[in-house]
């Protein structure tokens, strides 16, 4: 079960690879209305959505209730609210049921988005996960085990595609349709910095973001129209050579063969070939998801919690939502979480 955000979903899948059924309900048109999520009204719309979800998901997979042996939940990262809707639902589910709970980090479901997408892929791999709230390059070193490569020093991908398209008049979520009108424009036609980090493999989109959103206004200020093709394309192509740079150049170091991608932003067409055409040069072995699995859905948090399941990770009635919940580093300490 998936309600980190804007999207309510329950999926069945077995053994951690085989998707029986993925039901989501998308809330993207109540939120377009303000320009972006509304927290109290996402949390409302999960109350409302997840019963219904979960008769239509046990109904696609053609199985019984009964037939579920543990209920997985995202209990972090994402906005409280939404979480704990999930979180008590789920938790309501697994005692009725008297099944296992499951606990889930949201960024590990995107991870293993590629296990359901690659039944053949193993750890270990090096994974870019970019979402809206998140852009890590992850070494994958074992089911559930990580070490942190690279980083965003600041915003997230997603965000910046969000920012940007908000400032060419294109409604929210910005990403996908910023993406899309990119596909027509000349990337080169505008000229925007790459911002420096001290870490090699981390990112900054915070720079890039203000310098594109200022470049717009001072051209709007003397009177110049803005091709937003271009705008599009230019940014966009700014964006995706600064993640494929980075994750390409941690495979390289680390002596990775293999690479994957995750998150909404590796619905990106660009990000999407770019990867694929680099990382193929460069000797890699290149993991793409579905578009449909790098968004949020609650397949990629199924088969997370069966790999969290399988290592022994079950919560108590106690389980509570953690809305900054990072990524558990193999040399992390248990208390640092949230
Ligand atoms: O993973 P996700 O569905 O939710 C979070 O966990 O944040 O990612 C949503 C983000 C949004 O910022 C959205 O604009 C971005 O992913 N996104 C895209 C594309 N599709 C979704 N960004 C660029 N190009 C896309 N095609
Ligand atoms: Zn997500």
């Amino acid at each position: 079960m998936e309600s980190s955000c804007d999207e309510t979903a329950v999926a069945v899948v077995r053994d951690g690879r085989e998707v029986l059924s993925n039901a989501i309900a998308s809330q993207i048109d109540t939120h377009a209305l303000y320009g972006g999520v509304v927290p109290e009204i996402a949390s409302r719309m999960h109350v409302e959505a997840i019963d219904p979800l979960l008769d239509h998901a046990l109904a696609e997979a053609g199985v019984a209730l009964s037939d579920i042996d543990a209920v997985a939940v995202t209990y972090g990262p994402g906005l409280v609210g939404a979480l704990l809707t999930g979180v008590s639902w789920a938790k309501a589910l697994a005692y009725a049921m008297d099944r296992p709970i499951v606990p889930v980090n949201h960024i590990e479901g995107h991870v293993s988005a590629n296990y359901i997408a690659h039944p053949d892929l193993e750890p270990p791999f090096v994974c870019l996960v970019a979402s809206g709230g998140h852009s890590h390059i992850l070494n994958v070193t074992h089911y559930g085990e990580y070490t942190l490569l690279g980083q965003t020093t600041d915003d997230a991908a997603g965000e910046a595609f969000d920012k940007v398209a908000r400032v060419l008049d294109i409604s929210y979520p910005g990403g996908p349709l910023l993406d899309k009108l990119a596909d027509t424009g000349n990337d080169t036609a505008y000229k925007f910095p790459h911002p420096h980090t001290q870490g090699k493999y981390d990112f900054s989109f915070s720079g890039l973001k203000t310098a594109v959103i200022n470049q717009a206004h001072n051209l709007r200020q003397q009177g110049i129209a803005i091709d937003a093709k271009n705008f599009a394309a230019s940014f966009r192509r700014s964006v995706v050579d600064m993640l494929v740079d980075k994750t390409v150049a941690a495979c390289k170091d680390t002596g990775a063969r293999r690479v994957a991608v995750a998150g909404g932003v590796a619905a990106n067409s660009l990000l999407r070939s770019e990867l694929k055409r680099r990382g193929e040069k460069a000797g890699l072995e290149v993991y793409i998801p579905p578009k449909g699995l790098c968004t949020d859905n609650a397949a990629m948090i199924g088969s997370a919690g069966f790999y969290t399941l399988m290592a022994g990770g079950v919560a108590g009635l106690d389980l509570n939502a953690v809305p900054a919940l990072r990524v558990l580093m193999s040399n992390d300490n248990i208390s640092q979480q949230g």
